[in-house]
């Protein structure tokens, strides 16, 4: 029997993963969540539109670079196909005047041992991006007869799924710091709506970041839909856009988390961290001042690494504090330029999703102490 679907965390070896693609990518047009999205300051701010052909060549080289080290360390790779982004679509609740992208495959599919679940995207312009990996879920579910090929509930992102005027470009720093640390984001919660790059998984333990992509509906769903699994609700109030966790909050191997330093996890929050050793360390400054143009992400892509084994981390080429930080923390760095592949939604960790790494589901934190980030806490009695 071939096993091909497989993985439990961030860090066990990784032997197959699914590589995303720039091809026909789009910035959408703006819609209640992306507005959201895009910081009042950006040169994207109104732009929509094909990606101009040149940036998408070059973002899909950075792909190659990145697919070339993983094949060189025994990794396989697979890729999604494509759809013509720029396509209108609708359902019986919205019309959008453009899809995106697959490029981040990291957003979309949720792999949880032997499941690969698409998720539940708040954005409109990424309901039916799910279907470039459709392809290869019919190849794995074909090949490996245990692997659960599954969709969440789809949401029906009607205008009752947004809160309307949230967006306002006269608000100020301080006030959307404000807004993000009292949990105020653009989602409401008539149902649950969560991308796949908020779920922090730690094999019994899933962290689930509370953001402007993932409400709280969304954790209230993945406690009964895992009730063998420890649900967290985490924040980071210092994001003024908090969307997904991996620019912010990243694991390189069990007891290690590297933690954004303007983005730190609550100290009420770090209970179970400190309770069970972990150590939570502050990540080291990006090497750069501006993200790339034409790109929604922070320059905190600098942390947004993918790990190899508990051993070996790639990490973006130019990042070079990151990459000292990770060589005294003990890591062997391996880099990969990837910069221009940013602007089509994120780093190493984003443009990338886990099919198999060895390993089995491991309980990293026995020990028990009141966590106020537990969904339902009533469900896992301390001591
Ligand atoms: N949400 C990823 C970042 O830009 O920091």
């Amino acid at each position: 029997m071939t096993k091909i679907v497989n993985s439990w965390n961030d860090w066990d070896p990784l032997k197959r993963v699914i590589v995303g693609r720039c091809d026909n990518s789009v910035i959408p047009p703006e819609e209640p969540a992306t507005s959201e999205k895009v910081p009042v300051d950006s040169e994207m701010r109104g732009m929509w539109g094909l990606r101009p052909l040149a940036t998408v060549e070059r973002g899909n080289e950075c792909l190659e670079n990145l697919v070339k080290i993983l094949e060189d360390h025994g990794v396989i790779v697979d890729r999604p196909t494509p759809l013509q982004w720029n396509q209108a679509i609708g359902t019986p609740d919205f019309r959008n005047d453009s899809m995106m992208t697959c490029m981040p495959p990291r957003d979309i599919l949720l792999t949880i041992g032997s499941e690969i679940m698409a998720a539940a995207n708040s954005f409109r312009c990424r309901y039916f991006e799910y279907l470039a990996y459709w392809p290869l879920m019919k190849e794995y579910f074909d090949e490996d007869p245990s692997f659960k090929w599954t969709q969440a509930p789809r949401p029906r992102l009607t205008d009752k799924s947004y809160k309307h005027n949230y967006y306002d470009e006269k608000i100020s720093l301080e006030e959307r710091l404000i807004r993000t640390a009292n949990k105020d984001f653009v989602t409401t919660e008539i149902e649950p709506m969560w991308d796949a790059a908020d779920v922090m998984r730690m094999g019994k333990d899933l962290f689930i970041q509370h953001g402007l992509t993932t409400n709280r509906a969304a954790m209230d769903w993945f406690q009964r839909y895992y009730p063998e699994y420890r649900v967290h609700a985490v924040n980071f109030p210092g994001d003024p856009y908090p969307i997904h966790i991996d620019a912010t909050f990243v694991p390189l191997r069990p007891g290690l988390i590297i933690n954004n330093p303007v983005r730190p996890l609550p100290e009420e929050q770090r209970a179970i961290f400190d309770a069970n050793d972990w150590q939570i360390v502050d990540a080291a400054q990006p090497a750069h001042t501006e993200p790339p143009a034409l790109c929604y992400s922070s320059v905190w892509l600098s942390m947004n690494c993918l790990v190899l084994d508990p051993k070996t981390v790639i990490v973006e080429a130019s990042e070079v504090y990151q990459q000292e930080q990770m060589d005294k923390l003990g890591m062997n760095v391996i880099p990969c330029d990837l910069r221009d592949a940013y602007p089509f939604g994120g780093g190493l960790h984003c443009s990338t999703a886990d099919v198999y790494r060895e390993g089995t589901c491991e309980d990293y934190f026995p020990n028990r102490v009141k966590d106020p980030t537990l969904v339902r806490p009533e469900m896992w009695p301390e001591g």
